[in-house]
């Protein structure tokens, strides 16, 4: 069933009116709907006050605070609460804890804490959200659910080992076919009992700290898609529960980090109605990085639009220097997720508490409680210009030609490599790709690799160093059809246990990339080696160089250094209809625009709108319909000029924070610019 959507933008945030006397809600009312806030974020941590203990619930202040703010206009974004347990949850029942990888049971504290694997925890937390849909999900103001909050980590207790066992018999259903996934041979391991199975942590298996090294690999990456599956069913089964009260809210939970390692986000997005986001940028994080995981979002949806369900107005208490957000700051971060697929602007938080770890926050009010800061202002200005943004905006999904590649089940893998390069970083070497296409204006989308490729001219597979049974014959499908490929060095290796292929790297790949593989030099740290282009121009690859061997594919650049001098270092293949190419090192941010321009070029698509000349500024549209929407945001600090190539004939002003401005963007400044086509 289709569900209620996103009308206008909803602009609010994490707000905790329990914390706050009752008679203080209407003075921050006041601030609120002077900003334009028209949304809060309620009950993310209220177990404890909702359930003082099991025989008890409590709801008669989260009544009174529902009933203020539906009568007021507010829509609200409920939380289940089911991400801090009580403390007498903890006492009765210490299952609901984790088990922590030295093996040690956690006791009340924290949040984010519960085994997944605990049934008292189940119980306990779909009682509590039956109790909740059963009362307030027939209000109208109720505009998305928001489950449990910030899903992760890990459990390795006695119930998840148990659980574990299960998972493991479904997916291979012999113990051989296990000891053959996981290659248990070596090191005697092989098993007889599926009882044998023990969790890796640092007890077991996996040594080091928490996610970094492991003896046998196929079992620490079962183990992340065992928690990731453990934790997606809590959440499939509180939904469940609301959808049984109500069948027309959107229901999410909200994604986090970098993006946050522990959940395979494409298999959980299958089950959002809307996603969500939680976007944090450090002080000092490139604007490059941020549009990446806006765009992973709008990709986990399909190109839909998501959440931005958290952000600062301000500070962080985290970060170890949180420097004030400058004049504009604000406005220009928000609009960038906007740019990029958003149709929300929330923040964390809306009211600045006066104890614990989150004292210094940022929030919109202060503890000042002053109405006439400079964050309100910010904060105004941003919700005046929301306002000003056309609903049709809040249909514009994202259209774009290519698509870079993304999956949680390689990044785990990479991660666990023993050998050739500490450096090799799965994440980092996706970035390094998606900053070049940033910085030449080529918009992407960011799939996955159960998404369909075909639907794109190019797809870019970085350091796909896992390559799944059907995936290997899917990419060739995609070439040999018309399509156009760019992978890497550290790539189709491995099978979806982390067992080599056999018959030379990449293993799947050979096939459409025309070469094969025979040695990788890992490159010191510091060190590079030299590469030319057959065009002649220099550039450089770092951290590995593969050897390759030529089998149909021409060779696009090769190394002009070392005992390798000579031979390729990029490579294309002609297969089918359409082309592979095959970069053999990592190459610098230089050498990637070079490469890229060059294939984009020969393949005569227009896939930037400044003809691939870079800018400081980022340029993105969404689309409707015959409309687009032009974001032109500078997310530095100092004036930049609009590009003299930026085509704009067919473009009218939409909204300009410095209307004077006409051929340059000030410093945070942002422009939207219209085209009717
Ligand atoms: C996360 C959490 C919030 C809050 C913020 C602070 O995103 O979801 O509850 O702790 O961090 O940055
Ligand atoms: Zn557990």
């Amino acid at each position: 069933m289709e569900k209620n959507q996103l009308t206008r933008i909803l602009y609010g945030g994490d707000y905790n009116p329990e914390q706050w006397p009752e008679e203080s809600w209407d003075d921050d009312i006041k601030i609120f709907k002077d900003t334009k806030i028209n949304s809060i974020t309620i009950n993310v941590f209220s177990w404890s006050l909702l359930q003082p203990c099991e025989e008890k619930y409590d709801f008669s202040k989260l009544d009174k605070i529902i009933e203020k703010f539906s009568k007021t206009g507010f829509k609200i974004v409920i939380a289940t609460a089911t991400a801090a347990m009580p403390a007498w949850m903890f006492k009765k029942y210490p299952d609901v804890g984790r088990v922590d990888y030295q093996g040690r049971r956690h006791t009340f504290g924290q949040r984010h804490n519960f085994c997944p694997s605990s049934p008292n925890y189940q119980r306990l937390a779909n009682q509590l959200v039956d109790h909740l849909a059963q009362r307030y999900a027939t209000n109208q103001a109720i505009t998305v659910w928001h489950i449990n909050n910030e899903y992760g980590g890990y459990c390795y207790c006695d119930l998840c080992q148990k659980e574990f066992r299960k998972w493991l018999q479904k997916k291979y259903h012999s113990v051989a076919e296990l000891n053959r996934a996981w290659n248990l041979t070596f090191w005697g391991h092989t098993i007889y009992d599926w009882e044998e199975v023990v969790v890796p942590n640092e007890l077991g298996d996996a040594f080091g700290p928490e996610n970094t090294d492991t003896a046998v690999s196929g079992l620490s990456i079962d183990y992340r898609r065992f928690q990731s599956d453990s934790l997606l069913q809590l959440f499939r089964n509180e939904k469940k529960i609301i959808e049984s009260y109500d069948n027309h809210v959107l229901i999410t939970t909200n994604f986090h980090g970098t993006p946050n390692p522990d959940l395979d986000y494409f298999k959980w997005a299958k089950f959002q109605d809307i996603i969500a986001y939680d976007s944090y940028p450090t002080y000092d994080t490139p604007a490059y990085k941020t549009a990446f995981l806006y765009d992973l979002m709008c990709g986990l949806g399909h190109g839909k639009p998501f959440m931005l369900m958290e952000s600062t107005p301000s500070q962080v208490n985290w970060q170890n220097y949180s420097p004030l957000k400058r004049p504009g700051q604000l406005q220009v971060q928000e609009l960038q997720a906007i740019a990029h697929g958003a149709n929300t602007v929330q923040f964390f938080q809306l009211k600045q508490s006066i104890g614990a770890q989150e004292k210094f926050h940022g929030a919109v009010i202060a503890h000042s409680e002053k109405t006439d800061t400079r964050v309100i202002q910010e904060v105004k200005r941003l919700g005046e210009t929301l306002e000003q943004l056309s609903p049709e905006l809040l249909q514009a999904k994202k259209q774009n030609k290519i698509a870079i590649v993304f999956d949680w089940s390689n990044l785990w893998a990479v991660n666990y490599v023993a050998g050739i390069s500490k450096d090799l970083d799965y994440l980092a070497t996706v970035l390094n790709y998606y900053h070049a296409l940033y910085d030449l204006h080529v918009a992407v989308d960011v799939i996955g690799t159960d998404d369909d490729f075909s639907q794109y001219q190019f797809v870019i597979a970085p350091m796909l160093y896992m390559v799944k049974a059907d995936l290997g014959e899917k990419i060739n499908a995609f070439v040999e059809n018309g399509g156009k490929l760019v992978t890497s060095f550290f790539s189709g290796l491995v099978n979806e246990t982390d067992n080599v292929y056999l018959g030379g790297y990449p293993g799947p790949l050979k096939k459409a990339t025309g070469i094969w593989v025979e040695e990788s030099d890992a490159i010191l740290p510091d060190k590079s080696v030299k590469i030319q282009f057959t065009d002649g121009q220099a550039t450089a690859g770092n951290l590995l160089c593969d050897l390759i061997h030529l089998e149909g594919a021409s060779p696009l650049a090769q190394y002009t250094s070392e005992f390798y001098q000579g031979t390729p270092a990029i490579t294309k293949n002609i297969f089918g209809k359409g082309i592979a190419y095959y970069v053999g090192s990592n190459l610098t941010n230089d050498g990637l625009k070079h490469l890229f321009k060059s294939i984009f070029q020969a393949a005569n698509c227009s896939l930037s709108v400044t003809n691939y000349q870079p800018s400081p500024l980022e340029i993105y549209s969404r689309n409707w319909n015959n409309t687009e929407y032009m974001f032109i945001l500078n997310l530095s600090d100092s004036a930049e000029k609009i590009p003299a190539d930026l085509n704009l004939q067919n473009y009218q002003p939409y909204f300009s924070s410095n209307p004077n401005n006409s051929n340059s963007v000030e410093a945070f400044g942002v422009k939207i610019l219209i085209s009717k086509n």
